[in-house]
């Protein structure tokens, strides 16, 4: 299965890359910066009927459709595009994020930034993996402080009436105890990127379960940690995320919290 999403996720990367110069068709989903293009729509289209023909039992849990709550049957969880106003601006930072699950549990998880060729994979207990260029290697996390920590943090701009504030003041909190911030606009790739040890923290007030569907598996495997900002496991629901670094991750809990 592993080599069928890695593929897939390329596939579905080469629409993405398709895209670039051309007419998107982008349509304003709920108001406020919630926008949908043909190409999320027909990236979605193309992995649910792969996927659907290869795995006739595997339920769908996906961004550009409606969704019954996730059963403990096997289901696929996916964000056709990850950084849809990246793609609609030209950013280049956007990705494919497909998370595998079963018995409720994350078992698979990929991220395909079809723009660095990177291929994030990771696979319950088997550790996260990094491809790119037709080199793979492991994807591992050193443990800091949050005094050490580069931390990205995403705005959950669909969210921003109830959430803005609380993420203003946790900014001001993590810019005088972290070494930076950065906002990067796909929350899949700042999982990965967490994983890997190019950021060390993440936080964000509200991320769906597309959003995280695969991240999640990339951090835990790297030697991150992944929960609500109150330690609790997240739920398949629209929730908040604090992910990184060991120590960081405790320290963030400790010292400045969430109070959404
Ligand atoms: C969004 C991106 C963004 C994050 C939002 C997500 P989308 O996903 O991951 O970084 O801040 O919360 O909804 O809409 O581009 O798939
Ligand atoms: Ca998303
Ligand atoms: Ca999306």
């Amino acid at each position: 299965m592993l080599t069928t999403i890695q593929e897939l996720a390329r596939r579905a990367g080469d629409i993405i890359l398709r895209a670039e110069h051309e007419d998107l068709r982008v349509k304003n989903k709920s108001g406020s910066a919630d926008f949908v293009t043909a190409y999320d729509v027909e990236v979605q289209t193309f992995l649910m009927g792969e996927l659907a023909a290869r795995y006739p039992a595997a339920q769908f849990l996906c961004e550009e459709k409606e969704n019954d709550a996730m059963t403990a049957a096997p289901t696929f969880v996916i964000d056709p595009i990850d950084g849809t106003t990246n793609f609609i601006r030209g950013l280049r930072h956007s990705c494919v994020s497909i998370g595998y699950y079963e018995g409720g549990e994350v078992q698979l998880g990929v991220v395909y930034d079809p723009y660095s060729d990177e291929m994030f994979y990771a696979t319950r207990g088997g550790g996260a993996y990094l491809t790119c260029g037709g080199k793979t290697r492991r994807v591992q996390r050193e443990d800091k402080p949050l005094a050490e920590t580069l931390v990205v943090i995403g705005t959950s701009p669909y969210y921003k009436e109830r959430t803005g504030k609380e993420t203003v003041r946790i900014f001001e909190e993590l810019l005088y105890r972290t070494l930076d911030i950065r906002r990067s606009g796909s929350a899949a790739l700042d999982l990965a990127y967490v994983a890997d040890g190019r950021y060390d923290l993440f936080f964000e007030a509200v991320l769906s379960p597309w959003d995280f569907g695969a991240g999640r598996l990339l951090v835990t495997e790297a030697g991150g940690v992944i929960t609500c900002p109150d330690g609790s496991k997240m739920p398949m629901a629209p929730v908040p995320i604090l992910a990184g670094a060991p120590t960081a991750h405790q320290e963030f809990q400790q010292l400045i919290g969430y109070h959404g």
